[in-house]
């Protein structure tokens, strides 16, 4: 099939390269021309592991082309969007400026039968509004919603092979004439038993909202547990391990820690709660309120341990960060639980050095004021203290007896909780993870 996928940042250029990769025809289009450019040459503009390999195999089979004009969505059959819906400046709803620019640079190079297929995360009631604006301009074309629920770092499995798809066409029924176009898209995946479920608009748009939903709360629960077990002297990732064996609560995303961050969880639960306000139903959410609260005291919560481990001053204290993204594996610092303490951390007088696989020039550009050190010996050097906030393999292997010398002092805080504490603990260091003894 012909396929054009508008917005080509994470969401969108994973999805392009993916599309063509099970065989279809794909323009990508953004308005970006440096991204644009860098694509062209098989290159990321961020880091996603595997996705230059995967830009470089299907360029070559010449299926995949990006540019900037929108013209060259004339002739697809289906149009991604996949543009980004960041929150909006001093408020929580989420900002609409590039969807609705995209669907309406779109309209004119519409043709009958052809389907839009939005994939951002949007506000309930938006893919309404939107379906009207299409089947106004091409009366038999349509939209639906699919969303998207891809993780940074697994971008490119996660959209090979999804664990569920989800359309959202006007009706909600099987027969809508897009689901048979959406099934050959992604036939692919379907072959391989990837469920799909046929809605109507508003639901579609409220799994993806309420699936971050819950996996935010799910983290929130967790680090509220470890205030308690901080409180009683429990250690929160025993406690985790023990409930997490009931299968009807599960393991996963019950890693206490400093919290959530990125560009979807925090944003995306502050956009549900603005929405469920419009329109009427804001009482249904005012948990997440304290979901994100829970989420924001992780941070005050940290540069206070940290104070702590320092002897209870911060002021000239040389503190060495591990890890700037938001989580492992990726190179976003959106909303980076990491760079917002170490900000805060320097703010209160410690001297801070951030370092970071792949994250320090995206870092460098949010908070300029911070310290950045590629190398990791030379950014532990003579530190009075490390802390571990983005649980990067090679920090999770450090070897506490060889660093040992490096430092300035053995003071370690695993905002992750992932070193082993007894190891640590035998090599001399005070070590502190959260909601832990
Ligand atoms: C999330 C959703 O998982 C994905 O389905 C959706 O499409 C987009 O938003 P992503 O933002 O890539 O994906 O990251 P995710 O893996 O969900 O992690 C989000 C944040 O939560 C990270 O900062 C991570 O470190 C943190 N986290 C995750 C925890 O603190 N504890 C956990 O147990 C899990």
């Amino acid at each position: 099939m012909r396929i054009s996928v508008i917005g080509c940042g994470y969401l969108g250029a994973v999805h392009a390269a993916c599309m063509a990769k099970l065989g279809h025809e794909v323009v990508g289009i953004d308005v970006d021309d440096l991204k644009i450019a860098d694509l062209s040459n098989a290159t990321a503009p961020f880091y996603e592991p595997g996705l230059e390999a995967l830009l470089r195999d299907v360029q070559d089979t010449g299926r995949l082309s990006f540019t900037t004009d929108m013209a060259a969505a004339a002739g697809s059959d289906v149009h991604f969007i996949c543009v980004g819906t960041p929150q909006k400046k001093g408020e929580n709803g989420a900002d609409m400026t590039y969807v609705d620019a995209a669907l309406h640079t779109l309209l004119p190079y519409l043709a009958p039968g052809n389907i839009v297929v939005g994939k951002s995360t949007v506000p309930v009631g938006t893919a309404a509004r939107l379906a009207q604006l299409v089947e106004s301009r091409e009366p038999s074309a349509h939209l639906v919603w699919n969303p998207e629920f891809l993780r940074e770092g697994h971008a490119l499995a996660d959209t090979l092979n999804p664990d569920r798809l989800v359309y959202g066409v006007s009706d909600g029924l099987e027969d809508h004439p897009a689901v048979a176009v959406l099934d050959d898209v992604y036939a692919g995946s379907l072959a391989s038993g990837t469920p799909r479920l046929v809605t109507d608009h508003p639901t579609a748009e409220l799994v993806k909202t309420a699936a971050n939903s819950f996996l935010a709360t799910k983290i929130s629960f967790i680090n509220a547990m470890a205030e308690v077990c901080e409180a009683a002297g429990a250690d929160v990732t025993r406690l985790a391990d023990a409930i997490g064996l009931d299968d009807r609560i599960g393991r996963k995303f019950l890693h206490a820690g400093i919290g959530f961050g990125g560009g979807c969880l925090p944003k995306d639960i502050r956009a549900f709660m603005a929405r469920a306000g419009e329109l009427g139903a804001d009482q249904a959410l005012t948990f997440l309120r304290e979901v994100d609260a829970i989420n924001m005291r992780r941070r005050t919560r940290v540069v206070e341990l940290t104070r702590e481990l320092c002897g209870g001053m911060l002021l000239g204290k040389r503190i060495t960060v591990l890890g700037a993204a938001f989580k492992p594996e990726s190179d976003d610092v959106r909303d980076s639980p990491a760079l917002s303490i170490a900000a805060q951390l320097q703010l209160q007088g410690a001297v801070v050095t951030v370092t970071d696989p792949k994250a320090l020039a995206n870092a460098a550009r949010r908070f300029p004021e911070l310290q950045y050190v590629p190398d990791l010996d030379a950014a532990i050097a003579n530190a009075d203290a490390l802390l571990l906030l983005t649980e990067w393999q090679q920090y999770r292997a450090i070897d506490p007896y060889e660093i040992g010398a490096q430092v300035s002092s053995l003071r370690i805080l695993d905002g992750r909780n992932v070193l082993d504490a007894a190891k640590w603990r035998a090599a001399g260091w005070t070590y502190r993870g959260l909601g832990r003894p």
